[in-house]
């Protein structure tokens, strides 16, 4: 019924609604009116009232509701079904489940917080509420399983553009999903697909962006390695306006994915992660490897020289860059 609410005021907000018109419309009694007014009040909407003539709405908060954000939309089918949250566990977990019972191409999970947000390498991805983009994507590409990593290739690329579109920097890809500010990171990507051998059902691309979190909000462990667009930029920045170029972004590149295939993502993935020639570190399933990144390959894989001159070629893992 919020949603509803909200939509008559908007419709009206250059006069009152009143309340006995909002109740005849929506099949309910004027107190529950009220009482759902109260509640958005609460929310943070600035609804003026007047016993004589009714309501009006002058504020909205920076929510990302369905009725905060498709107004604002540009894209042509992501994101034209949210499912919006105030918590959850976790987005990619939502989002996994409405797949399984059939959500269709598109449909967006956004949660205003997190209890269990979910990172990379069984990882927590600090969640706190109102402040950041937690949300899911869910996508069913008709590629083979292997195909999957360029799916995660090009959310990174445009995640790395909502960055410098908004912050006027310019971002880094650390493999393989990572996007750094000033070599600290600003968001962060977990993909989940659910497939058979050579098809795949659904991808669920999580995405999480520390937008407006302030530096002491973080565990001093996090402040060492993270950051957000507000500590980069020294103001805060809409959320819905940082929401609106991502999912326009993400609709072009997965568009550019499937009518152009790999090699444009591949070639937009290293433009922006500048990773050839790099001294690294990389922790993977359970060993750590010295030496010169070279590339990644097709498939999404880091191709890695080691001091010994092999070739390694690693799937998974964590890189550190080295001076
Ligand atoms: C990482 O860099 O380790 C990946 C972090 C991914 C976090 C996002 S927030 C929205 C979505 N839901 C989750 O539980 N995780 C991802």
């Amino acid at each position: 019924m919020d949603e509803e609410i909200l939509q008559l005021l908007r419709e009206h907000s250059s006069t009152s609604f009143s309340g006995e018109e909002i109740s005849r419309r929506l099949k309910v009694s004027r107190t529950a009116v009220w009482k759902r007014v109260q509640r958005l009040r609460t929310l943070g909407y600035e609804i003026e009232a007047s016993t004589r003539s009714g309501y009006r709405l002058i504020g909205s908060p920076d929510l990302l509701t369905p009725s905060e954000i498709k107004p604002i939309l540009e894209t042509k089918w992501m994101g034209r079904t949210i499912h919006h949250f105030h918590t959850l566990d976790s987005t990619n977990s939502k989002a996994y489940q409405l797949a399984l019972n059939g959500a269709e191409e598109g449909e967006v999970v956004i949660s205003e917080s997190q209890e269990m947000g979910r990172g990379r390498l069984g990882r927590q991805w600090f969640s706190p509420p109102f402040l950041n983009l937690y949300l899911s994507v869910i996508l069913r590409p008709n590629i083979s399983p292997h195909q999957a990593s360029l799916i995660t290739l090009m959310a990174a690329v445009a995640a790395a553009d909502a960055v410098r579109e908004f912050s006027g920097l310019l971002p880094l890809i650390k493999w393989p999903n990572d996007i750094l500010l000033r070599g600290r990171k600003v968001a962060g990507l977990l993909n989940e697909i659910h497939s058979e051998m050579d098809r795949i059902h659904f991808v669920i691309l999580g995405i999480g962006v520390n937008l407006n979190i302030d530096e002491k909000t973080f565990s001093k462990e996090i402040q060492a390695v993270a950051t957000s667009m507000k500590i980069e930029m020294g103001q805060a920045i809409s959320r819905k306006a940082f929401l609106r170029s991502l999912m326009q972004g993400l609709e072009r590149w997965y568009s550019i994915f499937l009518e152009e295939g790999d090699a444009v993502i591949l070639k937009a993935w290293r433009d922006r992660a500048q990773i050839k020639g790099r001294r690294v570190k990389v922790t993977s399933f359970g060993e750590t490897l010295a030496g010169t990144a070279i590339d990644v390959d097709s498939d999404g894989a880091l191709i890695l020289e080691t001091e010994d001159g092999k070739r390694r070629r690693v799937v998974a893992g964590d890189v550190q860059y080295k001076r």
